[in-house]
């Protein structure tokens, strides 16, 4: 295994900005990591695993200890529709590879960009599904404890855009996923916007394929192909606000997007932000919203991890000011 000195992380991150690190290695199995995990704790350094790098952003600080690049590939079929996946194999490779085979529970997830092992991180979700709802178990390397561990789906502690792993950054390194997929095809209604376009295209096909085809078309119109323009997808958490200030907000718009959940109402960050002007809005310093998007902040041709926090800055403090709510980023800074 090698371990590489002072590195820039812009590379590594689908915005493209940040720092060095200090010492870089990337994994491939578990032994990579025990050899890594050593490494560090002799030269008495932190320690973090990055996937794809779609999910966080660096600091021009750069990471002062060792960024480990998750590199562990494999699929097993487990049998009954079970797969334990390594960690670093392509997420939507994955769902093409269940889609395939004719399993439905992750289609609705199709292009999402990154490796298998961050979509617990952060329960990943698009148009009705998560993670939580086909995840069985993760399992990782406990860098306390400096042991393997299985950590069943009940104990990761899955919300909207959140868990045990997201939780604790840098506590649970993720070897492999295990996943356990339907033969039934999901039943309308599905995602609004989803719906729409099945209906608009007389699509009543449910199959998983018909889905993933479906699913690329409204994502390919909406959002940006990291590939091409550097994003790291929704940028904002949609907030949960409670019951009189959703009240408040829709006296004056009654348009507003709104679900109620346990604890309040999940409402539209997209919308906040397109209300207070922000689509398609071109910063001077090289930062953008996205124009089919507000949601999605883009790096046009800023240098700096501060131009993108200076921006950030702009759009929470104008929807803080005009709706006194206060927009959570969803990437994680480093
Ligand atoms: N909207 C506007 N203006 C716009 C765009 C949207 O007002 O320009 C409003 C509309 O009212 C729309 C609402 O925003 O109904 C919601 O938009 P959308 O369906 O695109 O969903 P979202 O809540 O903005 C979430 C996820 C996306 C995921 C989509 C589809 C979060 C933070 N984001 O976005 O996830 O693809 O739903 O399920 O939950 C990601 O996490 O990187 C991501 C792209």
């Amino acid at each position: 295994m090698n371990i590489l000195k002072d590195q820039n992380l812009a590379k590594y991150s689908s915005m493209g900005l940040g720092g060095d690190a200090k010492y870089l290695s990337e994994i491939k199995n578990l032994e990579d990591i025990e050899e890594a995990v050593s490494f560090a704790e002799e030269h008495d350094l932190k320690t973090i695993m990055i996937g794809g790098g779609n999910n966080l952003i660096f600091s021009d600080k750069g990471y002062d200890g060792l960024v480990m690049i998750n590199d562990i590939k494999g699929i097993s079929d487990l049998g009954d529709n079970t797969f334990k996946v390594g960690a670093g194999e392509d997420w939507d490779e994955f769902v093409k590879f269940t889609v395939d085979k004719n399993l439905s529970g992750i289609e609705c997830l199709s292009k999402i960009p990154g490796k298998m092992g961050s979509a617990p991180i952060q329960n990943i979700g698009a148009y009705g599904q998560e993670i939580k709802d086909t995840l069985t178990e993760v399992e990782v390397f406990n860098t306390e404890e400096n042991k393997v561990e299985i950590i069943k789906n009940y104990e990761s502690e899955f919300s909207y855009r959140n868990s045990i792993f997201k939780k604790n950054i840098g506590k649970y390194l993720i070897l492999t996923i295990t996943v356990k997929l339907n033969t039934e095809y999901i039943k309308p209604p599905l995602y609004e916007s989803l719906q729409k376009y099945m209906d608009e295209n007389n699509i009543s096909d449910y199959s998983p394929a018909s889905i993933r085809r479906a699913v690329i078309s409204v994502r390919m119109a909406k959002l940006p192909d990291p590939k091409e323009i550097k994003n790291c997808g929704s940028f904002f958490i949609n907030p949960i606000i409670s019951e009189e200030l959703q009240q408040e907000i829709i006296r004056e718009y009654p348009d507003m997007p709104n679900w109620k959940q346990e604890n309040g109402y999940k409402i539209s960050a997209a919308w906040l932000l397109d209300k207070c002007g922000f689509k398609d809005f071109h910063y001077d310093n090289g930062m953008a919203t996205w124009k089919n998007q507000p949601l999605v902040v883009v790096n046009e041709h800023a240098k700096t991890t501060s131009d993108l926090l200076e921006f950030r800055d702009i759009l929470t403090d104008s929807v803080k000011n005009k709706f006194g709510i206060e927009l959570k980023m969803e990437p994680v800074l480093i």
